[in-house]
């Protein structure tokens, strides 16, 4: 299926982000192996008409992606007949050493931590000589964004720019296209302006002037709008309105906006009742019986507290004996950001804990904690189906659409067990039970308050918790944006 944008053409809408809609591995006889990502980002494009002329742009993160960038003209892997789904998509081959420090030691180590606080005193910012070297990689790389975005823009397109990779790209693209209409998305928390400032000044700076270059620049929730709103008060002195949410920085005004991206509930719900996803409910059936089921899906990530939630489930278990035998812990921990040591030690962590909770308490038959570590989204789906309490326990996470998905295709209603440092708190707080994610005995006894709701409210809540998770699917997310930009 070929892309209906030509080649030649400008576009009128572009999407810029550093993980695109598709991936490559090599496949033994040296040709290519295309995987269709998800997402949040790949549903809210199906809301727009491809006629209207939408390209996306993005990074090749693996050899396999640059050799298929470099294989296809221009990068444009429509072009070069791969499936992209009809949507054109310009792959951006950036060379591996530059990527890789943009990527993982400037947008990963440093921007990740920096907004979701994960500095602690093992790890602390060091911001020396080697840094600066990195640095200057996040900007070639948000250079090469900037050029490709400038050269594929029709007069006057609208560019919605997403995340912490691209900060400085909406700036360097107004400085090469004043013609455009430039939005940025952060799908991650902003940080408070004191923790913000542990970054060099002259870099702070940068990122908060990168981002202004934006005529809209969006968050999840008020509080991360506030926090940006707040850094840029004091690290630029800019002139901000709180009640109108703009900032006034070197003789222009960028407004501030908030789009709390919701679940697709159209596109949950037809595809947990495929195939796939029922084999694995039958198959969840028959390891659980009728046991209580609480389910966790995270990227096996440092913000996403795993291992804190894995000893609060311990802690349920000991303090609540009446639960053995009567609950299994269904815990999905993804691999992410292996090239980074921090993570691959997270990992270890969590399947150390996960290890002693089943060596306490497992008996010859009852499995109290089962753990997988491969992703498999039909599986996860058959989970959200059974689960009868969903815990998500993040330290601090931009959305979490865990927690919009799971109550979504719920069929016993569950209960949803929420940090309030997650940007979903901000519209699922009302119905979830909400917990401080430090508070490991308070999460335990979150999860017992859960498995113990009279079924009326439970069920009650889960339903106005699955319309409060799908009041703003992707789509509508996206098309707003863009209204905005009008
Ligand atoms: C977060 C970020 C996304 C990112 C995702 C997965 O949700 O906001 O931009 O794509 O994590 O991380 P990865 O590094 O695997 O792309």
């Amino acid at each position: 299926k070929l892309a209906a944008m030509p080649p030649t053409d400008k576009a009128a809408i572009l999407l810029a982000s550093n993980r695109g809609p598709v991936s490559f591995t090599l496949k033994d006889d040296g040709t290519f192996a295309l995987k269709r990502g998800g997402g949040g980002l790949v549903s809210s494009l199906s809301a727009i008409d491809p006629s209207a002329g939408v390209i996306w742009i993005c990074a090749a993160l693996s050899d396999a992606d640059r050799r298929a960038a470099r294989h296809a003209p221009g990068g444009r892997l429509d072009q070069a007949g791969h499936d992209t789904g009809g949507q054109a998509v310009r792959m951006l081959d950036i060379d591996p050493a530059t990527f890789n420090r943009a990527y993982n030691a400037i947008a990963n180590s440093t921007l990740w931590f920096i907004h979701h606080m994960l500095y602690d005193t093992a790890n602390q910012p060091v911001f020396d000589a080697r840094f600066r070297k990195e640095w200057a990689s996040y900007e070639a790389y948000n250079t090469a964004f900037a050029d490709a975005l400038a050269a594929d823009a029709a007069k006057g397109a609208k560019v919605m720019v997403q995340d912490y990779h691209l900060t400085l790209t909406p700036r360097l693209l107004r400085d090469r296209r004043a013609d455009l209409r430039i939005g940025y998305f952060t799908h991650t928390p902003w940080a408070p302006s004191e923790y913000f400032q542990l970054l060099p000044d002259d870099v702070a700076r940068e990122v908060l002037e990168g981002v202004l270059g934006a005529d809209y620049a969006a968050f999840h929730t008020r509080r991360w709008a506030g926090a940006f709103l707040d850094c840029c008060e004091t690290v630029l002195g800019a002139k901000v309105d709180r009640e109108e949410l703009t900032v006034t920085h070197a003789g222009r005004t960028t407004r501030v906006g908030v789009h709390g991206l919701g679940a697709d509930g159209d596109f949950l719900r037809d595809r947990a009742a495929q195939t796939d996803v029922e084999a694995h409910v039958t198959a969840l059936r028959e390891q659980v019986g009728d046991r209580k089921l609480i389910v966790r899906v995270d990227r096996t990530e440092l913000s996403k507290n795993i291992v804190r939630g894995l000893l609060a489930y311990r802690h349920l278990l000991r303090e609540h004996p009446e639960w053995h035998g009567r609950v299994v812990h269904l815990a999905f921990a993804y691999p992410s950001r292996h090239d980074l040591p921090e993570y691959r030690e997270y990992t270890a962590a969590v399947r150390r804990t996960a290890a002693e909770i089943v060596e306490e308490f497992a008996t010859p038959d009852w499995q109290p904690l089962i753990l997988h570590v491969n992703d498999d989204f039909p599986r996860s789906l058959a989970a959200y189906r059974m689960a009868d309490v969903v815990l998500v326990n993040p330290i601090r996470d931009g959305m979490n659409l865990v927690a919009k998905e799971a109550p979504v295709l719920s069929e016993k209603g569950c209960a949803l067990v929420l940090s309030r440092e997650a940007g979903a708190f901000f519209d699922l707080g009302q119905d979830a039970i909400v917990v401080n994610p430090y508070d490991v005995t308070g999460t335990a006894e979150a999860l017992h308050q859960a498995l113990t709701m009279d079924d009326a409210e439970r069920i009650a809540r889960c339903r106005r918790l699955a319309a409060a998770a799908t009041a703003l699917p992707p789509g509508k997310w996206l098309a707003d944006q863009l209204a905005a930009l009008e």
